[in-house]
């Protein structure tokens, strides 16, 4: 299904984000919020985030005009609605972030469901909620399914995707979709479960560093400062589980027997916690929790978390560390349908070399890229043609379902490594050629290449790799060897 607007339910610190995440794709945005003052200072915080992230040295160190552009045009793509049904009346995708209340959740996802036109997905960011328990107020459980994004939405890479007994498999693919194509890594929960992966995972971390200052065990200071500094500090890098692969599994057999029935087991929140909030110790908005919070602190706090996460993003992405297996594997299916835009240098003939739908585009390339240049063994076994190829000379054509931020960061990827393809298809889903342009500008700088819009939905149908197309100025496309 094409996506073209979404809609977003509550602009708080979730709702607002996620809305920015969407308009940076290139997608219509509406957004709404009960609370009007919330809703009215969405768009200067959107604003703010964008500018930071967008900041000249993120995109092209020679492109900040073109930056502050985007950053403007992302903004502008986010319209307010007063209210839910205005927000909702034309959305295909729809992200309900309210209150972590299960009533309210409710309550809103009945008024999507009288209100969203019949094909939209509607989603829900909730941290803990499962499935079944919010769908119980939906008619069509179909089209329902978990989108749990991480905080904040417009930095954090992945997002849980988690469908319930009920949910299509159409719905689930196309929210996938979604998200590779707004340069998000949607990981799939299996099961319709509480908490999902990621909070069951921090929480049982949470449990057990609670349970260490209530025992007396280690102060919260230092409870902090060996979790940052210790297993914390290599978790981008090495997971969990691959940590276990390093160390061997009969040393974690050695250790677990000994240690799991020393570790708290409580199934419900510890007195200490109730004792604080009893005293109104509830954290950093209330001044005191297990730290003191002086006024101004927790914005120093959250100002310096987010610059680093920034910083750590752009450094595993530039190194390679933001592939997910998804990424690197290749389907039987090569074939991939395109009706759309091309960037183009004027005439030209060339072989395509085709990314799968699905799959996220940045990655994929980065994998390709880097396999080549670094002579490293190409990640992909399954089909190293693919994505070990040489670059040079190619047509490259992206996946229907990449939005113009990860076009722009394949092709300034592309160019930052001297290779030079011939030209990139990408879909119709960009919604303006203005993005085009923008991607254009921003990687070439001063380079122009020319682009070629509205090339009608018979421009190119099916792209398969290895076959030879051929794009001619007048817009007309030849495609050669015809396994399709
Ligand atoms: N904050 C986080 O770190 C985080 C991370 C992941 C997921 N979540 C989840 O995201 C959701 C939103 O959390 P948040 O932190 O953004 O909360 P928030 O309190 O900052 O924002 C929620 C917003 O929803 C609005 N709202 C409430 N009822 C509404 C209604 N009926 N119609 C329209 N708007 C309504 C509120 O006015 C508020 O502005 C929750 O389910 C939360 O569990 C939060």
């Amino acid at each position: 299904m094409q996506i073209n607007n979404v809609a977003v339910i509550g602009a708080g610190t979730m709702g607002h984000g996620i809305a920015q995440v969407f308009a940076l794709a290139g997608l219509q945005v509406a957004l709404t919020d009960s609370d009007a003052e919330v809703l009215g200072k969405a768009i200067p915080r959107i604003q703010a985030n964008l500018e930071t992230c967008l900041e000249p040295g993120s995109v092209n160190e020679d492109t900040a005009a073109s930056s502050h552009d985007r950053a403007a045009a992302a903004a502008a793509r986010i319209t307010l609605a007063s209210n839910l049904a205005d927000a909702v009346s034309q959305a295909d995708f729809v992200v309900e972030a309210v209150f972590e209340n299960l009533d309210v959740k409710r309550e809103v996802l009945r008024q999507l469901e009288e209100h969203c036109p019949a094909h939209a997905v509607i989603t829900s960011t909730t941290s803990s909620f499962c499935v079944r328990d919010l769908a119980i107020a939906l008619s069509h459980p179909e089209r329902f399914l978990v989108t749990h994004f991480w905080n904040p939405p417009y930095v954090i890479p992945v997002v849980e995707v988690m469908p319930g007994d009920h949910t299509s498999a159409e719905a689930v693919e196309t929210t996938v979709a979604l998200l590779e194509a707004a340069g998000k890594y949607p990981a799939l929960v299996k099961k319709d479960v509480p908490g999902f992966v990621g909070n069951r995972l921090q929480h049982a971390l949470r449990r057990e560093a609670i349970a260490i200052v209530a025992e007396g065990i280690a102060s919260p200071e230092d409870v902090d400062l060996i979790a940052r500094l210790s297993f914390g500090l290599r978790l981008p890098v090495v997971g969990p589980l691959e940590t276990v692969d390093l160390g061997g599994l009969d040393l974690t057999q050695a250790i677990q027997t000994y240690l799991l029935p020393e570790l708290d087991r409580s199934t419900e929140p510890r007195q200490l916690i109730r004792d604080k909030i009893a005293r109104g110790e509830l954290g950093a908005k209330a001044g005191k929790g297990f730290f003191e919070w002086p006024p101004g602190r927790a914005e120093e706090v959250i100002r310096k978390r987010d610059e680093a996460l920034l910083e750590m993003v752009r450094w595993l992405r530039d190194r390679g560390f933001l592939q997910t297996p998804r990424t690197l594997r290749v389907s039987e299916t090569l074939r991939v349908s395109f009706k759309g835009r091309a960037i183009l240098a004027g005439n030209l003939e060339g072989e395509a070399l085709v990314t799968h739908v699905g799959f996220n585009a940045y990655a994929s390339f980065y994998t390709s890229i880097h396999a080549q240049v670094e002579a490293a063994q190409c990640a992909d076994s399954g089909n190293p043609e693919l994505y070990g190829k040489n670059l040079t000379d190619k047509i490259i054509c992206l996946p229907k379902t990449t939005g113009s931020t990860s076009a722009g960061a394949v092709w300034q990827r592309v160019a930052q490594m001297g290779i030079a393809p011939k030209a990139m298809l990408f879909s119709q889903q960009i919604d303006s050629l203005a993005a085009g342009g923008l991607i254009v500008a921003d990687v070439w700088a001063g380079k122009r290449i020319a682009t070629v819009d509205q090339l009608g939905d018979e421009f190119l149908e099916i792209v398969q790799d290895g076959d030879r197309i051929l794009i001619r100025e007048d817009g007309t496309v030849i495609i050669q060897g015809g396994q399709a």
